[in-house]
């Protein structure tokens, strides 16, 4: 039999009536949430994911403002745009579009938005809080990642996950999101000696390494929850994910297709983090 397979974008959808509810009930009260994004330079990738964003912000009853900056840009006209947006009333989340050009240095531009409006989580005080079991706002592609597993009632405690991917954005915050609730977890990196003997233990398989179609049927535990988060374009210009999706459903017990599955849980969860600022500040908390 082959896996259960996970639709990202129906999911994203259910989720994004529920917190439109939300976003209009705010809005009656007469806050509307508010997202502002910067983007620096001219990285063709970062250009759609920011006009996807706006896009979504739109849909949704978000008003959403762009801040682009050119590549030569000097970092403290970064810090100012973003010391301005700390303090109006009328942004609720702030979104620094990563990556930034090398003569800027992350962490400082990044801990520089307040913690209350850093919807993408990535601040070191919200990554603390996130580690720490005092979640402010989780990061939105393992946060999606989540609420896939919840609404196909996946059960996380006691189980073995496997996250094959490290970074900041996606390997690291899963990780722990899924250590707090209560799975057993094993990062593996690219530096991973024989990578198949941990995946072939996962129960839940989370593979976030950017290398397409890397995991293959003989790497998966039979009955295994696939989750796919890489999304790589093919000479062919078609999309392919980092797991190897024909062979892999045919042995797994669930599976996210790629595109459609991971994908638009991401801006989803932006949505929802950002309005969760919103009513945060409209209850003056
Ligand atoms: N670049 C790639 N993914 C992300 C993301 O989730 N947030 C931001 N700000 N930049 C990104």
């Amino acid at each position: 039999m082959g896996a259960h397979i996970i639709d990202g974008k129906k999911i994203a959808e259910l989720v994004r009536a529920e917190w439109k509810a939300r976003a209009d009930k705010l809005i009656q009260l007469g806050t509307q949430p508010g997202l502002a994004v910067i983007i620096v330079g001219d990285n063709a990738a970062s250009g759609i994911y920011v006009r996807n964003k706006v896009k979504a912000c739109n849909e949704i009853g978000i008003y959403s403002e762009v801040h682009a900056f050119p590549a030569n840009a000097q970092q403290n006209e970064v810090l100012d745009c973003i010391q301005a947006l700390n303090e109006n009333s009328h942004i609720h989340g702030i979104l620094v579009q990563l990556p930034l050009p090398s003569h800027f240095e992350n962490n400082r531009v990044i801990t520089s938005i307040a913690v209350s409006k850093d919807v993408d989580g990535f601040h070191l005080y919200n990554v603390g809080a996130l580690v720490t079991g005092n979640t402010i706002f989780s990061p939105c592609t393992p946060y999606g990642v989540m609420v896939m597993l919840e609404r196909n009632h996946i059960p996380i405690a006691g189980q073995h996950a496997v996250v094959v991917g490290r970074s900041n954005i996606v390997g690291k915050p899963m990780a722990f999101m899924l250590l707090e609730q209560g799975a057993t977890v094993t990062i593996c990196t690219s530096k991973t000696r024989d990578l198949l003997q941990f995946t072939k233990n996962a129960d839940i398989l989370v593979v976030a390494t950017g290398k397409p179609r890397m995991i293959t049927a003989d790497m998966v535990k039979p009955g295994a929850v696939v989750i796919d988060v890489g999304i790589n374009r093919l000479n062919d210009g078609k999309l392919c994910g980092d797991v190897d999706y024909q062979s892999v459903k045919d042995i797994a017990g669930y599976i996210t297709p790629v595109p459609g599955g991971v994908g638009p849980m991401t801006i989803t969860m932006l949505l929802c983090n950002t309005i969760l600022a919103a009513e945060r500040a409209q209850s003056g908390g």
